[in-house]
C-alpha cells in the first residue's frame, strides 16, 4: 500500500476526495448506528493481511443473473467465499430465490477486536492478535508493508504504542442486511473459512468467489492453491464462479466435469484468474 495513512473521508470536503487518499471511518461500526449502505462503506475501509474488505451492494448483477439462469429450478447448496460484510451474499440470495437450498456465507475473518487507547481505536485481528489499523480523529493508519518510508515510519511509531488486544471487545463485521436474512431463513448461515485451507463441510453445488482471487493480491501459486480448495469443495457436476469488479463486472462460470473444470459461461471477458485454470493447469480431486 503506497499510503499507509489515509484521511477520514468524513473530515475532508468532497472536492478534495479525489486528490487526498481517504477512507470512510470504520469505527462508525462501533460508535454509531449506521444503516446498511453506510455499514458496507465503513466495512470497506478495513484491510486484513493487505486485502481490503471493499464491497458494495448490487455490484454483481450480471453474474447473479447468470447463476440464476443456470440453476433455474434446481435448488443448490452454495458457499460464498470472502464476502466482506456479506451484503453481496444477500444480493445472490435474492437473485436465486427458491433455488437456494442452502447458502453458507464465509470470510477469513467475521469480526475484529477493538481497543480504545490514546484517543484512538486500535483494531486487531482476533485470532492472530495482530494490530491491523489504528483510527484517530482525522487519520487512519494501516499496519501494512509500504514503499513510502516517511509515512511507513510514522505509522510504525503509532503501532509501536498499540495496546494489548486482550482488553478490547469484538466488533462483528457482518451487515445488518445479512444478519436479518440469517435470522429469518435457516437456509442461510455464516462461517469462517480461510480459502487457503481445505473446506471442512459437505461438498457444495456452487462455490462463488467474488473479488478475492485477484492476481494483484496473490502469487500464481497462491491463486492455484485457493482455487484447488474451492474446486474440492464442489460436488461432482457442480459449479464454481469467479467474479471481478475492477473496471467493470467480469465473471467466469466453471463446470466441474470429468474431474476437471471447464468454462461454461462468462460475464464480459471472464475473470482475470480464468487464464490460470485454462493454461495447462487444473485442480484435481
Ligand atoms: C474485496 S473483498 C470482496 C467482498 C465481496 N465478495 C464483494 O465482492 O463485494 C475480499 C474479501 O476476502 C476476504 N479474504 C481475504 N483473505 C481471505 C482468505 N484467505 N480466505 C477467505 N477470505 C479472505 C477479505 O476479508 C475480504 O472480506
Amino acid at each position: 500500500m503506497r499510503f499507509p495513512i489515509k484521511v477520514k473521508t468524513e473530515v475532508i470536503p468532497s472536492f478534495l476526495r479525489r486528490i487526498i487518499p481517504n477512507k470512510p471511518d470504520p469505527t462508525r461500526l462501533i460508535t454509531s448506528k449506521v444503516d446498511e449502505t453506510q455499514f458496507s462503506r465503513c466495512a470497506s475501509s478495513i484491510c486484513i493481511g493487505g486485502i481490503w474488505r471493499t464491497t458494495s451492494p448490487g455490484r454483481h448483477p450480471e453474474s447473479n443473473k447468470l447463476l440464476a439462469r443456470t440453476l433455474a429450478g434446481t435448488p443448490a447448496r452454495i458457499v460464498d467465499v470472502g464476502v466482506s460484510d456479506g451484503g453481496t451474499s444477500v444480493d445472490l440470495y435474492l437473485a436465486l430465490g427458491a433455488d437456494v437450498r442452502s447458502l453458507v456465507v464465509t470470510d477469513v475473518c467475521l469480526k475484529v477486536r477493538a481497543v480504545r487507547q490514546n484517543g484512538g481505536w486500535y483494531l486487531f485481528r482476533p485470532d492472530a492478535g495482530a494490530c491491523l489499523m489504528a483510527v484517530f480523529d482525522h487519520l487512519i493508519y494501516y499496519n501494512v508493508i509500504t514503499s513510502n518510508s516517511f509515512l511507513g515510519g510514522h505509522a510504525a511509531a503509532v503501532f509501536a504504542a498499540a495496546p494489548s488486544p486482550e482488553t478490547g471487545s469484538d466488533v462483528f463485521l457482518m451487515n445488518p442486511r445479512l444478519m436479518s436474512t440469517v435470522a429469518r431463513d435457516s437456509r442461510v448461515e455464516l462461517r469462517e473459512w480461510d480459502v487457503f485451507t481445505p473446506w471442512r463441510g459437505e461438498r457444495m453445488d456452487v462455490v462463488r468467489v467474488a473479488n478475492l482471487l485477484n492476481p494483484a493480491y496473490f502469487t500464481t501459486a497462491q491463486l492455484r492453491e485457493a482455487m484447488s480448495n474451492c474446486y474440492r469443495a464442489v460436488e461432482g457436476q457442480g459449479w464454481m464462479m469467479v467474479v471481478d469488479n475492477r473496471k467493470s463486472e467480469k465473471a467466469t462460470l466453471f463446470r466441474k466435469e470429468g474431474g476437471r473444470l471447464t468454462v461454461a459461461a462468462r460475464v464480459g471477458d471472464g475473470a482475470d484468474a480464468e487464464a490460470l485454470l485454462c493454461n495447462g493447469w487444473g485442480p484435481t480431486d
